[in-house]
């Protein structure tokens, strides 16, 4: 039971817990991706933002001074001067966050390359797409340490015609716009968050989240080491409610475990109880009680049915010794027919006066009645049938009959009421019976009654010695002899049972 009890509590337990978790992470796991998708996409649009404005900035810029005739004509007469002042040194001095310029003829011969350094911007396909189509470009470019938002378009007149050259701009990422940037992709929680801007791919890893941004020439990244606050924030709550679950959890299953022992002990107990004190008691074995837990109840009604089974043997064993009593008296009778029918006629009155009476175990008030002669068994026929006065030693002698019947009865029955109706069937209510003299209610019950029975049936028989009385005749000496020789009480109920049946004659 307790093994029973401390799987299921294990099983239950681990069940619980299983069921816990997996649900904890099928939920966080998803929080976390819906977190992470919203948080990426937020960030993208914010990126794509931020870079579209800096890229509408440099191209008004770069329109500005692209599509200018007095520009046009300065590229295509070499005016150095003039080139120096309205647009290369000019954009560059200037509060316009330029670093990079490029001016080329259709011929590509280059009038300004100012910013690249040894990178070869003609080697781009922007350049060579702005050259060959004459159409606006705009790319991101990387050169050596710095990215670059690079704006190119043709040189022209004002009003867009006479395209003629190449025109090249770039404004660097630098501190202060990068600043901007990490505070447009995450503007609350800094120290979860790192961003770098860079071409090697190699370093993308998780969970680093990554912003595309176009380039013609690099694969560039916005690199931006996430530590989802939101996500964050979601799992701090899971673990904290799924802790408070299980432990609740795991209180509630001790306590129950606990509780299943005490129950189970206390009930064990009670069982091992029952069980110590069953013993034979009024004729009859205790039963033990009714058990909630299974496995007791079980063992109980086991026990009670071997007990009842026991006990109709053990009732059953001590009848069969009562019958060999019997058939021992029945070999006496064979020779004397009359103490069989007085016999049996006193166990009838016997049986009626206990109903009346209500008293308990009747059916051995009846057979200590059919009993009550058996001693003499061992008195001789001569003497039992003798028609002549009887002397004084064989008076004495049928006088000893009840004590060979308990004799007899109590070395082989065990019940004592039916043993003592025999022994003292002969003693008399006023002290003067025999075999020892015993006065009142100091005579067993079972006496009294069978004292009564006999006695009349004795008065109504035919005896050897003389012719058998009327019933009224026997009724009418019984009475003379109320508080005498019989208990007034027993003789009452006898004569109320007489009185009610003496029309039928069936006593
Ligand atoms: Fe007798």
């Amino acid at each position: 039971m307790l093994r029973k009890l401390f799987f299921a509590t294990i099983l239950f337990s681990m069940i619980s817990l299983t069921t816990i978790i997996l649900g904890m992470t099928v939920i966080y796991n998803r929080g976390i991706v819906v977190f992470e998708q919203q948080e990426f996409e937020q960030k993208s649009n914010a990126v794509n933002l931020f870079v579209k404005n800096i890229f509408t900035q440099i191209n008004i810029l770069a329109e500005a001074h692209a599509s200018w005739t007095l520009a046009n004509e300065a590229v295509n007469t070499n005016d150095d001067v003039w080139i120096t002042e309205n647009l290369s040194d000019y954009l560059i001095q200037g509060d316009f966050d330029i670093d990079l310029i490029f001016i080329a003829k259709e011929d590509e011969s280059v009038v300004r390359n100012m910013g690249f350094g040894t990178f070869d911007v003609t080697t781009t396909s922007i350049y060579q797409k702005v050259l060959t189509q004459d159409t606006e470009e705009n790319s991101l470019i990387w050169i050596e340490d710095t990215l670059y938002f690079l704006s190119a378009m043709p040189l022209s007149n004002d009003d867009s015609s006479d395209k003629n050259g190449i025109f090249l701009m770039g404004r660097p990422l630098g501190e202060q716009t990068f600043n901007y940037l990490r505070s447009v992709i995450v503007p609350v929680i800094e120290e979860h968050f790192i961003v770098s801007p860079t071409n090697d791919s190699s370093t993308i890893t998780d969970p680093l989240i990554t912003f595309e941004v176009p380039s013609q020439d690099d694969s560039l990244y916005i690199l931006a080491h996430i530590e989802n606050p939101s996500a964050q924030y979601l799992k701090e709550k899971m673990i904290g409610h799924a802790t408070v679950i299980i432990s609740t959890m795991f209180t509630l299953n001790v306590i129950g475990f606990y509780i299943a022992i005490l129950i189970s002990a206390k009930q064990r107990g009670k069982l091992m109880k029952a069980i110590d004190s069953i013993q034979l008691s009024n004729n009859a074995f205790m039963k033990i009680p009714h058990y909630k837990i299974q496995e007791l109840d079980l063992i109980g009604n086991k026990v009670n049915q071997m007990l009842q089974r026991i006990e109709q043997d053990y009732d059953a064993i001590r009848f069969k010794n009562i019958e060999i009593v019997e058939l021992l008296s029945k070999a006496n009778e064979i020779n004397d027919i009359y103490t069989k029918e007085h016999s049996d006629s006193v166990s009838k009155i016997c049986e009626k006066i206990g109903s009346k009476l209500n008293i308990e175990l009747l059916d051995q008030l009846i057979l200590s009645a059919k009993l009550h002669d058996v001693g003499k068994v061992f008195i001789p026929l001569t003497v039992l049938n003798k028609k002549e006065k009887l002397t004084y030693e064989e008076f004495e002698s049928i006088k000893k009959h009840p004590e060979y019947g308990y004799n007899i009865l109590k070395e082989v029955s065990s019940f004592k009421q039916i043993n003592e109706g025999v022994l003292y069937h002969h003693e008399r209510f006023d002290g003067l019976g025999y075999p020892q003299g015993l006065k009142g209610f100091d005579i067993p019950l079972f006496a009294r009654i069978i004292s009564v029975a006999d006695v009349y049936d004795a008065l109504i028989s035919k005896r050897p010695y003389r012719d058998a009385f009327s019933k009224d005749k026997a009724i009418e000496i019984m009475k003379q002899e109320s508080g005498k020789h019989f208990d007034p009480e027993i003789l009452d109920v006898f004569l109320s049972i007489y009185a009610l049946e003496s029309s039928d004659s069936d006593i």
